[in-house]
This record gives structure tokens, C-alpha cells and sequence, in this order.
């Protein structure tokens, strides 16, 4: 583990030199910052913009024309007003690398002489514009850039849409919201506002903002406070201003059964969104809750910690080394703080060899992949004998919603309590996304269990695997996983 930490450091130490090739490659700004880094801001211009030395078009482009036409001041001048008592925003800032290296609040909201004459919000960068990665970009151009290749710079609207047309049930029941655009986290859960009890129409106006002003799943103020370093430090001990934790192997609040409230603020800065929202594998659920997979697409934290499949009565290995790595999610999906969240093998080392944690995936992913489609088979083959000459049968033993048009799904009273376990693990496994990478012997343990359920109702084994190739297996696989996303984007029931 030290030797991890150590290799990260020379990591980080090449990521410093990087930082500023910005994405608006302007040599004046660059001057201009190096300027403040090296001399503290000598000459008395470097601060008159903010901290920068040219403002990009990309930026101007987010300020209302009221505040185009206005000039920059200084900190103390925002000082006056916002503070210089403890949790405002002047003194937060004051305890920054931001600070430190000169970057002012104009830098972030732009210039402010207008606004000191005659403050508003229509005269000033604020929520939900100032959510655009665009203002950051302004300095962390080869972050941001990274950060575009990520589907965080992306949404999925139909989420954030509903809670236009519906905000009672898609924003405040189910907060769809919550997870799909990281804005509305800023504007509730971070900024201390009550969403049990806050008025439809602002759920409404946010959701609407994220949609027109800054449409992204999770931009850089979801997981960085733009104002204070936070004291949640990397996993090599650095304060990036990171809001939540990165390293939590506490399940407690994301555990069976968790309601949404809780799971959603879980503290821990991937796993608030990437949790399987409270998935209920036992019985009663099952039973009860049939028009789709309780764990979403989401439950990539689930799957690592080892928590909320169906696990039968034997002995269950949960937590692998993969949830003990410092830094968890960040560790494998942000190596060097890489901000595109894709995998390298250089993350995996000293831990394995890049060759031999290559391997491995290799490895893992076919064996959990025949697993999942012998399982499928398996499902299919019990769906045909169960309902024989229904249309589309080999479908039917699936979760209502998941059935394929122009199919209808069988009453779901009369799927045995096998099948509805055995059907949980196998979209638990897919939802997952990983095929065993993140936590092999819990997917394992799974497929297993999922046998052991159909062995007991007497499911037909397939008769054809050794005729199908891996090939062919990932794409029904993968087919299956696509599907399942449509449908979730098209509806709810
Ligand atoms: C003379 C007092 C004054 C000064 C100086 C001042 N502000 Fe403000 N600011 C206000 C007031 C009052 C509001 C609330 C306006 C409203 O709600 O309509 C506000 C609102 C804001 C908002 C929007 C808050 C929100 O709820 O969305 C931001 C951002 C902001 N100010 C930043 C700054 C910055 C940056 C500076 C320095 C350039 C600054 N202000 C200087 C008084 C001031
Ligand atoms: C690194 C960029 C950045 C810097 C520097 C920065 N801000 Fe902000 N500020 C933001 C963003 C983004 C938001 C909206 C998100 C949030 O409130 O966390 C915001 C929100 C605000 C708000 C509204 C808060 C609310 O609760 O509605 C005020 C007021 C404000 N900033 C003032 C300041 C002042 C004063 C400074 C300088 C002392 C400053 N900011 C420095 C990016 C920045
Ligand atoms: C005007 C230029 C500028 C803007 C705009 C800006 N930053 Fe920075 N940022 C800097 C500089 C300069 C540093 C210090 C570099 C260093 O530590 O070597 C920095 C440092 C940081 C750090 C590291 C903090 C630490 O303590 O090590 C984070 C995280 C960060 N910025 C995030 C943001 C986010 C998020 C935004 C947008 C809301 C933003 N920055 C906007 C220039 C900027
Ligand atoms: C606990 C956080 C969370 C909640 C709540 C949540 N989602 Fe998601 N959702 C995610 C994450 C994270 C992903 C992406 C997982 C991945 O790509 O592997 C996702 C993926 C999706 C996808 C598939 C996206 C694609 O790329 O095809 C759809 C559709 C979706 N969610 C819709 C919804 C709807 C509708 C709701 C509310 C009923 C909802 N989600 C609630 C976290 C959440
Ligand atoms: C999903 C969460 C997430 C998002 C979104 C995100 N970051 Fe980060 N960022 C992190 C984490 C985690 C780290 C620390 C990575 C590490 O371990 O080195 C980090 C590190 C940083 C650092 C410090 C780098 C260093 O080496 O000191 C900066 C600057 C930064 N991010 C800026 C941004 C900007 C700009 C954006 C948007 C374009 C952004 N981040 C979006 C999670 C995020
Ligand atoms: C605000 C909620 C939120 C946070 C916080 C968050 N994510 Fe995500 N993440 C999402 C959503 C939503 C998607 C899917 C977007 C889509 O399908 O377009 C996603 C997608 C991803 C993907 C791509 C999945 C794919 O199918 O290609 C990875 C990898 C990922 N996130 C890792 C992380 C890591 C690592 C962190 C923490 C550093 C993190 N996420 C924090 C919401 C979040
Ligand atoms: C031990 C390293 C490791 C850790 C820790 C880890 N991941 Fe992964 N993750 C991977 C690898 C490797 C893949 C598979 C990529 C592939 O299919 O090629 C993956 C896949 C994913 C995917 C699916 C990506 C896709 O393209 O569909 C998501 C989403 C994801 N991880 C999110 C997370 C989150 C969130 C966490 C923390 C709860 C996490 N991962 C922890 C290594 C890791
Ligand atoms: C903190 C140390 C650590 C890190 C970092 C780490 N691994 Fe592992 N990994 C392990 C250990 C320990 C095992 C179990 C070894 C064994 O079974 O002999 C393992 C097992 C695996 C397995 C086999 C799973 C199975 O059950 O067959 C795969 C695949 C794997 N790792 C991939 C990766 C990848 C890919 C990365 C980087 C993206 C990575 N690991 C990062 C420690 C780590």
C-alpha cells in the first residue's frame, strides 16, 4: 500500500507541471498566472481581471450583458458584503489554494462593478450558469478537457426533465434528479436546503436551469467546493476542495432497505451517486417490487463493498482488497487525477503488474460473462416450460418493465421466489458494469447462488454453451444492458 502512495506522488508531481496548458490556449493567460504563482501579483495588474491575464470568449459568452459591460474590483470589495465572519464566502476562500495563487471570486464570477453599484443576481455569475465547467476550463483547460471525454459532461435529460413534469414524485420521492444533475446537490443537500420540504416550483427552476444552462450528470462543483478546502483529502493526502469523502467502507447508509433521504447523502464522493439506492434483496421485496431491479444502474459501490445481492445461506467473502484500496473509486477510475473516470493499468500497480492485472480483467470478464449467459439461458429455458406456446416466452421471466414489446409480461404471482432471486443477481452482476473486475468473488458468489436457486425448481442447464463464443455472449449480454437503459429513459412503470 505505501508503495502505492509513493508512485502516486511522481504521478501528481507530472500532473503539476500539465495543469495549466489550458483549453483556451492563450499565452497571456498563462503569463498572467505565472506571473501571480511566481511574484505574488507584483505590478498591480495581475489581480485586475480576476487572476487572469486574458478573459476567453467561451466565458464572456455565460455573463448577462449588464455584467459584460462592467469592470473588475478586488476581493475586498466582495468582502464588504459577503462577509469576512466565519462560513462567508470571502473567508472560506481565504483558506484556498485559489487564494494562495492569487485567483480571485471574479475569476469564477466575473467582473463586479456593476454589481457593487447595484447588487442583483442578473448582474453577477451565479447558479445555474456558474455550474458550467466553462468557468473552470477558463484555467484547468487539460482537466476539463479530460473532464469532456466523461459522461459526466453529459446528461441523461429524461431524469431531470420529469422533475419538470413531475417534481413531486421524480424530484422529491424518487430524486432521479439528485444523481442525474449533480447542480441540484449544490443547490439542496450542499447549501442545507430541506428537499422533504422545499416548493415544487424550485425543484422545478433548478431542473429546468441544469436542462438549459448547464446540462451535465456531475460537472466539477458536484465534487470540488469552489470556495474552501474541505479537509476530505485525496487518496494521497492532498486537499483538492473535494466535498465528500473519497475512501468509506461504512455500508450502513446505503445498505438494504436504506431509504432515499439517507442513501443520497452518503458520504463518500462517487458512491452518493453510484449506490444501488437502497436495493432490498430479501424476500418480501422481491415479492412486492416486480416492475424492475431495485439497484439501478448504479450499484457499482454495492459491488465493491460486497452488499445487496441475494446470498443464500453459505459463507459470502464480501470486502476484496479493491475496497481497501486508499482512494477507492479515484484509486482505479482516476489515476494521476485524470478526469475522463476511464481506467488504466498503471492504476492497478504496485498492487499487480499492469501485465498481470491485464490478465486478470481478461480472465474475470470471460468467466463472469459464460456465467451470466448460461444464467440467462437457464432463465429463458425455465420461462418457455413455464408458459408454453405464449408469445415471446423465453422472455417471461423477467421483471414486468423488462419485457420486450410487443410481449406481455407474465403475472408476476406466478414467478416462483427462485427466479425472482436468480433475476436480481444476474441485473445486479450487469448493472454493475464491471463483469467481476470491481469485486470477483462476490460476483461469483452470486452466480452460484442464482444456480443453486434454479437447480432447486429443476431449470433446464443450457445444452449449447460450448457452441457460443465469447463474442456472442457479450453482445446478448450487452443488448440486454442497452435495453434496459432505453426503457429507463422512456419511462417509469
Ligand atoms: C454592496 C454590497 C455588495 C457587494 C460589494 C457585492 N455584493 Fe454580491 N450581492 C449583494 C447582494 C445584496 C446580493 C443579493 C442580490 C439579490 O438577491 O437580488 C448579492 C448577490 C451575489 C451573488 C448571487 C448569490 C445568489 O444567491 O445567487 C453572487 C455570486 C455575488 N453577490 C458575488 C459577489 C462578488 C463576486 C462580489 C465582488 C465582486 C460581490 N458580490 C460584491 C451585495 C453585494
Ligand atoms: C473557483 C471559483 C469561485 C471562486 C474563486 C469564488 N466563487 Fe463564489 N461561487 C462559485 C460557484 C461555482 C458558486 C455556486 C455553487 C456554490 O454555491 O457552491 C458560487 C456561489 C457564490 C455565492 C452564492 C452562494 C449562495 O449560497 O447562494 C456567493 C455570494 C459567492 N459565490 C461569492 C463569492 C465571493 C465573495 C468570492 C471571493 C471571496 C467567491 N465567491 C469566490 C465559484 C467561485
Ligand atoms: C482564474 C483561474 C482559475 C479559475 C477560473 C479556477 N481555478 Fe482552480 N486553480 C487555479 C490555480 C492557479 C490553482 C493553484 C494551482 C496549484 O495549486 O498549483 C488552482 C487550484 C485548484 C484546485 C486544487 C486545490 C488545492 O488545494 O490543491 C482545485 C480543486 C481547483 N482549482 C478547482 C477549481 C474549480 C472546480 C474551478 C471552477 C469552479 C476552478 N478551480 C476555477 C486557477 C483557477
Ligand atoms: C442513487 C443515484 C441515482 C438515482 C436516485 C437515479 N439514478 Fe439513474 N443512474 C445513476 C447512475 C450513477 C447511472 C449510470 C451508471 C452507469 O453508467 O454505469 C444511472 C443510469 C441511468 C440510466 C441509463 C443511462 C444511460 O446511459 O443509458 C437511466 C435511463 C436512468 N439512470 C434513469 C433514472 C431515473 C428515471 C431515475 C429516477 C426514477 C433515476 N435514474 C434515479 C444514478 C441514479
Ligand atoms: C466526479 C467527481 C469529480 C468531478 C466531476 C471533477 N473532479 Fe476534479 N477531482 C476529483 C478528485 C477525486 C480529485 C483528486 C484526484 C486524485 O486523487 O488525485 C480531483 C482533483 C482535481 C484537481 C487537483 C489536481 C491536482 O493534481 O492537485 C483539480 C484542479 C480539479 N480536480 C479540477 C476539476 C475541474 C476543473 C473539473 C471540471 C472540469 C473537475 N475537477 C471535475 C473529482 C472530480
Ligand atoms: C452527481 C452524481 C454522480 C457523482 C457524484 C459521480 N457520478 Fe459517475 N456518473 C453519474 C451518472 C448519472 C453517470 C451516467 C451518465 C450517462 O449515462 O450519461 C455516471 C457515469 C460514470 C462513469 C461512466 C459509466 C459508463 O457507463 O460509461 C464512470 C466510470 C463513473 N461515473 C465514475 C465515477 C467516479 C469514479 C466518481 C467519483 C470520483 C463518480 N462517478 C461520481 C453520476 C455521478
Ligand atoms: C480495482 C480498481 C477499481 C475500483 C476500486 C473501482 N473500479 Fe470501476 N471499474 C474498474 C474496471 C477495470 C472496470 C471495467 C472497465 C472495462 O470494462 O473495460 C470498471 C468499470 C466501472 C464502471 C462501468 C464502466 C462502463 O464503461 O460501463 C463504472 C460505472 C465504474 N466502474 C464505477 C466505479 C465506482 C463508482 C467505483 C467505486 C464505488 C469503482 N468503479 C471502483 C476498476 C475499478
Ligand atoms: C490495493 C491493491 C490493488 C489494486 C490497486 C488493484 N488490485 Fe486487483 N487485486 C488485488 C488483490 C489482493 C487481488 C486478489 C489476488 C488473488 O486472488 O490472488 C486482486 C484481484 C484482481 C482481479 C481478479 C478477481 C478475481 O476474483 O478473479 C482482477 C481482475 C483485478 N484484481 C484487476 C485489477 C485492476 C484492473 C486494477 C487496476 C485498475 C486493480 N486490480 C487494482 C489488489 C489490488
Amino acid at each position: 500500500m505505501e508503495d502505492t502512495t509513493i508512485s502516486q506522488h511522481d504521478g501528481r508531481k507530472k500532473m503539476k507541471d500539465r495543469r495549466f496548458v489550458t483549453l483556451f490556449a492563450s499565452i497571456p493567460a498563462i503569463a498572467a498566472i505565472l506571473a501571480i504563482q511566481s511574484c505574488g501579483g507584483v505590478g498591480g495588474t495581475t489581480l485586475d481581471n480576476g487572476g487572469q491575464g486574458s478573459v476567453p470568449a467561451e466565458f464572456l459568452a455565460l455573463l448577462s450583458d449588464e455584467q459584460r459591460a462592467a469592470s473588475y474590483l478586488t476581493p475586498t470589495d466582495c468582502a464588504g458584503c459577503h462577509g469576512d465572519e466565519d462560513g462567508s464566502q470571502h473567508a472560506d476562500w481565504m483558506g484556498t489554494d485559489h487564494f494562495e495563487s492569487g485567483i480571485t471570486c471574479e475569476g469564477c464570477h466575473g467582473p463586479g462593478s456593476v454589481h457593487k453599484a447595484n447588487p442583483s443576481k442578473d448582474n453577477i455569475l451565479t447558479l445555474p450558469k456558474i455550474a458550467s465547467p466553462t468557468v473552470c476550463a477558463q484555467c484547468h483547460g487539460k482537466i476539463a478537457e479530460e473532464y469532456k471525454f466523461s459522461q459526466h459532461d453529459k446528461l441523461v435529460t429524461s431524469p431531470v426533465e420529469r422533475a419538470i413534469t413531475g417534481p413531486e414524485s421524480y424530484g422529491r420521492a424518487y430524486r432521479c434528479i439528485a444523481c442525474h444533475g449533480g447542480t441540484f446537490r449544490t443547490e439542496t443537500y450542499d447549501a442545507g436546503v430541506d428537499i422533504a420540504t422545499m416548493p415544487a416550483e424550485d425543484i422545478q427552476a433548478i431542473a429546468e436551469g441544469i436542462i438549459n444552462h448547464a446540462p451535465h450528470s456531475a460537472p466539477c462543483i458536484t465534487c470540488h467546493d469552489p470556495h474552501k478546502s474541505t479537509g476530505y483529502l485525496t487518496d494521497d493526502g492532498d486537499e483538492a476542495q473535494l466535498r465528500h469523502a473519497t475512501f468509506n467502507t461504512d455500508t450502513t447508509d446505503v445498505g438494504p432497505g436504506t431509504d432515499v433521504g439517507t442513501y443520497q447523502t452518503f458520504d463518500h464522493l462517487c458512491a452518493q451517486c453510484h449506490n444501488g439506492r437502497g436495493v432490498d434483496p430479501g424476500d418480501a421485496k422481491l415479492q412486492s417490487s416486480t416492475s424492475r431491479f431495485g439497484g439501478h444502474h448504479s450499484n457499482q459501490y454495492n459491488m465493491l463493498m460486497g452488499i445487496g445481492g441475494v446470498e443464500g445461506t453459505g459463507p459470502v467473502e464480501r470486502n476484496t482488497a479493491h475496497s481497501n484500496a486508499p482512494g477507492q473509486c479515484s484509486h482505479c477510475h482516476m489515476p494521476d487525477g485524470r478526469h475522463s473516470f476511464t481506467v488504466s493499468f498503471n492504476a492497478c500497480v504496485p498492487c499487480h503488474t499492469e501485465t498481470d492485472a491485464a490478465n486478470r480483467v481478461t480472465s474475470i470478464k470471460s468467466e463472469i460473462l459464460s456465467g451470466m449467459y448460461a444464467l440467462r439461458v437457464r432463465l429463458a429455458n425455465w420461462s418457455i416450460d413455464k408458459f408454453p406456446g405464449v408469445d415471446g416466452n423465453e422472455h417471461l421471466w423477467e421483471y414486468r418493465s423488462y419485457v420486450p414489446d410487443p410481449y406481455t409480461a407474465a403475472d408476476q404471482s406466478l414467478i416462483p421466489i427462485e427466479i425472482k432471486r436468480a433475476r436480481h443477481n444476474y441485473h445486479y452482476i450487469i448493472e454493475s458494469g464491471d463483469f467481476g473486475v470491481h469485486n470477483g468473488p462476490y460476483a461469483k458468489h452470486l452466480i452460484t447462488v442464482a444456480n443453486a436457486e434454479l437447480d432447486s425448481i429443476g431449470a433446464a442447464m443450457p445444452t449449447t454453451m460450448g457452441s457460443v463464443s465469447q463474442a456472442q455472449m457479450e453482445a446478448v449480454i450487452q443488448s440486454d444492458v442497452a435495453r434496459i437503459s432505453q426503457i429507463d429513459r422512456e419511462g417509469m412503470d
